[in-house]
């Protein structure tokens, strides 16, 4: 069966996490990086411990969370910046391979959808801000089942909102974690591997490995 819709992760795939931290460097100092990443890190983890604990709080809950826990982490970091980095959060910039990806796909008749832990919310205003926007035919947010990727629901709602077989949605993600997620449940999926990480999840291997989304099509 012919791909007929590509599925893009959101934060990392298309938006830069670290998009948010980058526009208050100067004021955050010398660990602007590591505590990005901690951020980051904590974000996902809460995700995916509230998931297996049957705990759901939804992905703007836990990010702030997760901030709280890295500003305490880093007593250094000013708390005062914290409404500040939330509110970037819904400005993130897209990758500068993005909108040529998703022009190519549309030209090609392909849909264009956004699969994300995110809020519906969080994701539309990022993507506005973008400019991504015009080109996402529909926001998928696992909010709508309460529990985070990789449960399997998750791919399955996904599925069942583009109403297309597993074989006709390609998912596209920078996280290794999400396409050994869309592997187990049966999507076709590819990685995008930006900063040449090792691979994981050998089992759980995807179909294509590209560095760019410019490789996408
Ligand atoms: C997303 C995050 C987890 O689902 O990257 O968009």
């Amino acid at each position: 069966m012919p791909i007929r819709a590509y599925a893009f992760d959101a934060y990392g795939t298309l938006f830069d996490v670290h998009a948010a931290i980058s526009r208050h460097r100067e004021t955050i100092g010398p660990d602007a990086d590591a505590f990005s990443a901690l951020w980051r890190a904590k974000q996902l983890e809460y995700s995916w411990t509230r998931t297996l604990m049957g705990r759901y709080q939804n992905f703007w809950s836990l990010t702030g969370q997760a901030l709280d826990h890295a500003l305490s982490r880093f007593p250094s970091i000013d708390n005062s910046i914290r409404p500040a980095l939330l509110d970037a959060y819904w400005r993130l910039a897209a990758y500068p391979d993005v909108l040529p990806a998703l022009t190519r796909l549309r030209l090609m008749g392909h849909q264009i959808a956004i699969f994300t832990n995110g809020t519906a919310a969080m994701a539309e205003g990022a993507a506005n801000a973008s400019d991504v926007l015009p080109f996402v035919d529909v926001i998928v947010s696992v909010d709508e089942i309460g529990q985070f990727k990789t449960v399997p629901d998750a791919y399955g709602l996904l599925l069942r909102k583009l109403a297309m077989q597993a074989e006709e949605v390609c998912l596209v993600s920078s996280n290794r974690w999400d396409i050994a997620g869309g592997k187990a449940f049966g999507l076709p999926a590819i990685w995008v591997n930006r900063t040449g990480m090792p691979d994981e999840y050998a089992d759980l291997a995807p179909d294509r490995v590209i560095a760019s989304l410019s490789e996408l099509v």
